[in-house]
């Protein structure tokens, strides 16, 4: 039987890494040696108390249907959480527990765009963001991040692309897959734009905890914000918890029942034995967030290091979450032949940075949630195609 698919479907994109990990698992299958630095995520064990909590609640009947919104002690935990630490003041009704963060900018932008409507999105950024507004028939009108400003976008450009149809604005920082941070006066600058255009701002913030100098700063804090900010954030990278799928959003009030309804529409509601777990992560002792962090920082000095003394690759240095995103255009390779070279030929799976738009061709995406060791693996076996390709360029 031929299945005929509803035209949305053709509109819906995907993420690379699912798909270049595949790859990579069935060259392993073949015998291949491969340095895995294509999914982005920590390579830590979940915090024992965590994983404890989870189990405990399992066993003392945490095991049945819950709020759709989210457990009514994980929703106080996590404004607690947000507020003392973005300097902000949300209320527990605010916020709405799902199934990783994912779902947050699903179900946010399932329910404020359709045809006829614009969203600005960053580029290179989160693959999701631009599939997800494609599927609601609206335009998706990327927002370049250019190596040269150090991966912060322009907000001058930013602002040629608002227009009487732009309703939402996409802003991620820490970023995915740059690892560029937004600072203060960007922030700033961004905040009036959406004021003064009626904008609503998705923030992903689900790499805040991942700074490695200065502090994070949230959009929602900028004078008439909080009311048209919705914060995105979760457990799968601060706590190492990406297989639990827990995340969450806190957004203005009004836009609660419309996120809780396509919750129940979806999923009912979060498991509710993980949603303990979470509560654990957030209440419970903090120093493995720092110590994930620590080691990241540690990394993201041995890798920038590394690619930077490559001939053909030049790599800035990351302000946070974990990825390096180094340029490879004077190989003279596209980003794709690149990581396709570079996972086929010398065993280091990576993702092509066009694959997180048109804006990321020229670069890859490494991510360094790794041991050194793999690292230091991988920084030898691109060292040794990109001596291979520049050889070639020479000749
Ligand atoms: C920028 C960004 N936002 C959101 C997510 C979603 O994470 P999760 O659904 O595991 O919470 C990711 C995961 O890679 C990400 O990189």
């Amino acid at each position: 039987m031929a299945v005929r698919f509803a035209d949305r479907m053709s509109r819906l994109g995907t993420e690379t890494a699912f798909e270049v990990l595949v790859k990579a698992r069935a060259l392993e299958a073949q015998g291949k040696d491969i340095v895995h630095l294509e999914v982005g995520e920590p390579d830590f064990e979940t915090p024992e108390n965590v994983i404890q909590a989870g189990v405990d609640a399992l066993q003392s009947g945490w095991t049945h249907y819950g709020p759709a919104g989210g457990d009514a002690e994980l929703r106080q935990a996590i404004a607690t959480y947000i507020n003392s630490s973005r300097n902000l003041d949300y209320s527990p009704d605010q916020v709405v527990v799902t199934p990783g963060g994912k779902p947050i900018m699903f179900y946010l932008i399932l329910a404020l765009l359709q045809q006829g409507d614009e969203a600005i999105y960053p580029d290179p950024g989160f693959p999701i963001y631009r599939s997800m507004i494609d599927f609601t028939g609206a335009k998706a009108v990327p927002i370049p991040l250019r190596e040269e400003n150090g991966f912060g976008l322009d907000v001058d450009e930013l602002e040629s692309l608002v227009n009487e149809r732009t309703r939402l604005l996409i802003v991620n920082s820490p970023a995915n897959p740059t690892g560029g941070v937004l600072d203060r006066a960007q922030l700033e600058r961004i905040a009036l734009i959406a004021v003064e255009h009626d904008l609503i701002v998705m923030a992903d913030e689900i790499y805040a905890e991942l700074i490695y100098d200065g502090e994070h700063t949230s959009i929602a804090t900028f004078p008439g914000m909080a009311e048209r900010t919705v914060i995105l954030d979760g457990f799968s990278k601060t706590y190492a918890m990406t297989g639990w799928r827990l995340g969450y959003g806190l957004f203005p009030l009004e836009l609660v029942p419309a996120m809780t309804r396509l919750a129940v529409n979806s999923v009912s509601c979060t498991s509710v034995a993980v949603q303990r777990a979470g509560l654990e992560a957030l209440t419970g002792p903090q120093d493995r967030v720092s110590d994930f962090r620590e080691a990241f920082r540690t990394r993201r000095e041995l890798i920038v290091g590394g690619l930077n003394a490559i001939d053909g690759v030049s790599c800035v240095m990351p302000k946070g979450a974990f990825y390096a995103f180094p340029n490879i255009t004077r190989t003279g390779l596209s980003s794709r032949e690149f990581a396709d070279r570079l996972l086929e030929e010398y065993g280091v799976a990576g993702i092509a940075g066009t694959s997180f738009g048109d804006a990321g061709e020229g670069y890859i995406r490494l991510s360094y949630a790794n041991s050194e060791a793999n690292l230091q693996k991988a920084i030898d076996r691109v060292a040794a195609m990109s001596s291979a390709v520049m050889a070639q360029v020479r000749t």
